[in-house]
């Protein structure tokens, strides 16, 4: 066999795309399974924005278009941006990508050399370290599990971390895995900090609209006005519209940067699928009511979590505030079970009960479990009824 890169042969796979196939494998044998690992809505695409994609077709707008996106969905972008985050975005500054994962990747492409060090939560996102050694760079954390209250995003988590090789910091919020929102104020803190000291702030807001508090999400760009230069955000349609499989995501960031983010885009994708930027165009600038109805499910599901898990007991975790997961703590679980790690329960409950959850252990977070509802209510209740009675059971 040809010999592979070294950059590839120590990239690992997706933790969490490797629950994708394995759920296939075991609907293929024929069984029932509850899929409390999905990191993707449970909704379909809404009405309006599917006809927009099947109109592009018909019209056939399915030809190459800009490498960075067509102008009709960089002025959606602007205007929904300014009308939420009174940002005035130039189109210069937006790159639209496959996929906001695909974005990151690219914006990290075009920033870190060799040795840099990039600043990562952890619990992270399972691409974040991967991304970043990829390019090369070293990736540091910035440790939230002990956080309390538990998992809290800090500005002094992210700013003691910094040393003269940082050169991004990586902030996730609402975040995946815990659904923790970084405050304003927090915000702020990091992004005069790091911006006085030529380091550019990632701000992966992709699960924003998804939000369960009162209050606004701050505006990263307009936070520390003089600091923008300083700031990425790293945005998504696949969550806020369930549009997975759409491929559609937005960075927004200085003019240099989106030049030179572009230019990698340029000679590895070409742009983003030119069908999948006119159903953007649609889930913008119109209709919002189904993003709300999806919103207030998921928080009803989320409610409905909390108050089984609190009845099972013995599970810590802290009550989400944005995204579809919970992140509980079963250690109590692991160790009176006499499983050596959250890697067995996961796997256990899996054969047992058929229901998927997601190892802490691929956010870098042992003993705990990712539990996403982004599922049926009707799953739910199955399978916390099911969990219940496999938890109270001794062995
Ligand atoms: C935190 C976070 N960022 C980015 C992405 C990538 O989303 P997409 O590439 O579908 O826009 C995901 C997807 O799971 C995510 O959880």
């Amino acid at each position: 066999m040809v010999e592979l890169s070294a950059r590839v042969k120590t990239m690992t796979s997706s933790p969490t795309l490797k629950l994708v196939q394995i759920k296939k494998q075991l609907q293929a044998q024929g069984k029932v399974i509850l899929d409390f690992g999905a990191g993707e809505p449970d909704f379909p695409t809404p009405e309006n924005i599917k006809n927009a994609g099947v109109e592009a077709i018909q019209k056939d707008f399915t030809k190459y278009t800009p490498t960075s996106g067509i102008a009709e969905l960089k002025k959606a972008i602007r205007t929904a941006y300014l009308a939420e985050q009174d940002y005035e975005a130039k189109d210069a500054q937006i790159v639209v990508s496959p996929g906001s994962k695909y974005g990151l990747f690219i914006l990290l492409q075009a920033v870190i050399d060799p040795g840099d060090e990039v600043i990562v939560p952890l619990p992270y996102w399972v691409s974040y370290p991967e991304m970043v050694k990829f390019c090369g760079g070293a990736v540091v954390f910035a440790d939230h599990l002990k956080a309390q209250p538990a998992f809290e995003l800090t500005a002094a988590s992210f700013i003691s971390r910094c040393t003269p090789r940082t050169k991004a910091v990586i902030v996730n919020s609402p975040s995946n895995p815990t659904g923790m929102v970084m405050k304003g104020e927090e915000l702020a803190e990091l992004i005069a900090f790091f911006h006085k000291k030529n380091i550019l702030v990632i701000v992966d807001d992709c699960y924003r609209k998804i939000m369960y508090g009162a209050g606004k999400y701050p505006p990263p760009l307009k936070l520390v006005p003089a600091a923008h230069e300083h700031v990425a955000v790293v945005s998504s349609l696949s969550k806020t519209y369930a549009m997975t499989g759409w491929r559609l995501g937005y960075t927004i960031v200085s003019e240099a940067l989106a030049a030179a983010m572009t230019k990698v885009q340029e000679h590895s994708t070409s742009n983003p699928c030119s069908i999948s930027q006119k159903a953007a165009v649609e889930a913008l600038a119109g209709d919002q009511g189904a993003v709300l109805a999806m919103v207030e499910e998921y928080r009803r599901r989320r409610d409905y979590f909390a108050k089984r898990v609190d009845e099972i007991g013995r599970i810590a975790y802290a009550l989400p505030d944005g995204a579809f997961y919970f992140f509980a703590d079963f250690s109590h679980y692991i160790r009176r079970k006499k499983f050596q790690d959250d890697n067995q329960l996961a796997m256990d409950i899996l054969e047992k009960l058929n229901i998927i959850l997601v190892p802490g252990s691929a956010f870098g977070a042992p003993d705990h479990l990712r539990i996403s509802y982004a599922t049926s209510m009707q799953d739910i209740r199955a399978g916390l009824d099911k969990l219940e009675a496999y938890l109270r059971h001794d062995g």
